[in-house]
């Protein structure tokens, strides 16, 4: 059985604020090319979710990038596992994450994106951790802003595990 956290965010929060976020983003990409591109694994609940909430024609596409390993410290390297499906040239791209702490992920995969010549570039995530303000870090939309604790569920994982709780929770000491 999977075991049940005490949520930091419930799944009420979390459908209410991807709601929010899929009028705003409906608002400003009015007569654009909207490509949204999901970074896997885990912004897949968040980007499922976010895609049904904006009222506009829109194109998807997928990039992995594997930062973490089984810790819950980032290894500091990014590296890019999958790169994109199709041609960006001329799309706004809007990208979308789960979660953005040193920002160290995020930055690489624009420094990627950029080079594809896209007509606009922004970000979305749906959790911020305190540790991007440190490196400057720019996002566009952000969910929920949230302590240092590492968190799991709606996607995040833990060593591949949690990714399917509906809710996100502070992972418990005696779980790691
Ligand atoms: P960054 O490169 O330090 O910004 O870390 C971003 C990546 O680390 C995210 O895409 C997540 O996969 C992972 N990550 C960071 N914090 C957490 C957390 O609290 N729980 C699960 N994964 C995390
Ligand atoms: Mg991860």
């Amino acid at each position: 059985m999977l075991p049940e956290l005490q949520p930091l965010i419930t799944v009420e929060r979390i459908q209410q604020k991807v709601n929010e976020l899929g009028d705003q983003i409906s608002n400003d990409y009015k007569n654009k090319n909207l490509l949204c591109v999901a970074i896997l694994k885990g912004a897949i609940p968040f980007f499922a979710d976010l895609i049904q909430a904006i009222q506009l024609p829109l194109e998807t596409d997928f990039i992995c990038v594997s930062s973490y390993g089984n810790d819950t410290k980032s290894s500091g390297v990014a590296k890019m596992v999958l790169d994109l499906g199709h041609s960006a040239e001329a799309k706004d791209i809007l990208l979308i994450e789960d979660i953005v702490d040193t920002g160290l992920t995020i930055n690489y995969v624009l420094e990627n994106l950029k080079t594809k010549k896209p007509a606009s570039l922004k970000v979305v995530t749906l959790l911020l951790k305190p540790g991007s303000l440190k490196n400057d870090v720019t996002v566009d939309y952000v969910g929920f802003e949230i302590g240092n604790d590492f968190v799991v569920g709606y996607g995040l994982d833990y060593a591949e595990k949690y990714r399917n709780l509906p809710y996100v929770a502070i992972l418990p000491k005696e779980l790691i």
